[in-house]
């Protein structure tokens, strides 16, 4: 088997930060998303992994490299538009072959992996699996309606009236007929090849679509609300671990891992959390579920319930902060200046919220 990870689009709902940068590059647990994609296929016992990309394909070529890191060969597949996920398994017809493959949206987070999906579908003669799992709001997903016997009877994209609480997770499995569905569809109203569409052609076409509900979590991690509960989940599954340094004044309270080369000083960390490579903790409290990732710097303030992206600096801030998504290079500090003011630059879409 095959994998195809699609880590294309636009990211639209994670602007700023997707103005300059990928959506599935931001870390959770200080782990780019799409790496954690690519690990739970290489630990499915996948070697090949295709990987869509569109106008971020520059950033990620250069983060996830050939794949030798993880024992994997990657073959870049460039979309020109992100004209849907269907249109993405279209283009990929060279690489795929006629083999089976698995399909992996780079901005899911799935508890568990992926390894008893993939052996299941390797040992049977569908055509196609899907990922079903129960969530709270419908209308922002695919979503599968069963029948009494739990056979798949209806799929609908982002339906306003959802009949079904069974979301489509973005993984899929497919045989070589679903180059048939993406040739047959036609493009939705928001312009896209839908998967869901390709899929219930094959429904409808009485090929073997079968349902596999997951029981762990999942998340797609495409706004800034879940990636924080993305950070919690996998910060909670974390062994605490120290590889850099902390001093006697400093305290590590429940699970914590600090990355070689990190700096506690002076300063508390409750866990879960995770302090990047070359990090500085100085005179700061770092609370729960909060990832800081390398070559940052944290001083003389607090921060909890939040993710902070590659060389960014908090200091001497008068309050907590809490549920922020910081993103690279940015300086957030109290100012010493006169008169006393908020002195902010902003990226376009960017959400402040002050005391
Ligand atoms: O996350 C699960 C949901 O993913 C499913 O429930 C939906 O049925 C499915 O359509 C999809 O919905 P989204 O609206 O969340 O998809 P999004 O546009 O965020 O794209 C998902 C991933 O695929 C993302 O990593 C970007 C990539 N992509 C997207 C498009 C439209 C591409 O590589 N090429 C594309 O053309």
């Amino acid at each position: 088997m095959k994998g195809l990870v699609l880590s294309g689009g636009k990211g639209t709902r994670l602007r700023p930060i997707t103005y300059t940068s990928a959506k599935q590059l931001v870390p959770v647990g200080n782990k780019p998303v799409l790496f954690r994609v690519i690990e739970a296929i290489r630990d499915a016992g996948i070697d090949e992994i295709g990987i869509v990309i569109g106008d971020t394909g520059t950033e990620i070529r250069s983060a996830v490299g050939n794949g030798k890191r993880w024992g994997v060969r990657i073959t870049y597949i460039q979309q020109d538009a992100p004209l849907g996920l269907a249109h993405a398994v279209k283009i990929s017809r060279d690489f795929l072959g006629d083999e089976r493959f698995v399909m992996f949206l780079g901005d899911n987070c799935i508890q568990g992996g992926i390894s008893t999906l993939i052996e299941q579908f390797g040992r049977s003669d569908h055509n196609a699996q899907i990922v079903l799992k129960r969530v709270a709001d419908p209308r922002q997903f695919g979503v599968a309606i069963l029948d009494e016997e739990g056979r798949i009877e209806r799929l609908v994209e982002k339906p306003r009236e959802p009949q079904s609480d069974l979301a489509l997770v973005g993984i899929y499995l497919f045989d070589r007929h679903i180059f048939e569905a993406v040739h047959a569809i036609q493009p939705s109203a928001r312009g896209e090849l839908e998967i869901t569409d390709a899929i219930q052609w094959l429904v409808s076409n009485k090929y073997q679509v079968f349902p596999y509900i997951h029981e762990g979590w999942w998340i797609d991690t495409g706004k800034k609300d879940d990636l924080l509960e993305a950070n919690r989940l996998v910060l909670e599954e974390l062994e605490p671990q120290v590889r850099g340094y902390v001093d006697r004044d400093s305290q590590l309270i429940g699970k914590v891992i600090v990355e070689p080369g990190a700096e506690i000083i002076n300063s508390t960390i409750r866990g879960p959390a995770i302090i990047g490579e070359q990090t500085r903790i100085l005179n700061s409290y770092v609370g729960p579920f909060t990832s800081i990732y390398h070559h940052c710097l944290i001083e003389e303030s607090e921060i909890e319930h939040s993710i902070v992206l590659e060389n960014s600096t908090v200091r001497g801030l008068p309050h907590r902060l809490e549920d922020s998504l910081i993103g690279r290079n940015v300086e957030v500090s109290r100012s010493p200046l006169k008169p006393k003011a908020y002195r902010l630059m902003l990226g376009d879409n960017s959400s402040v919220g002050v005391l």
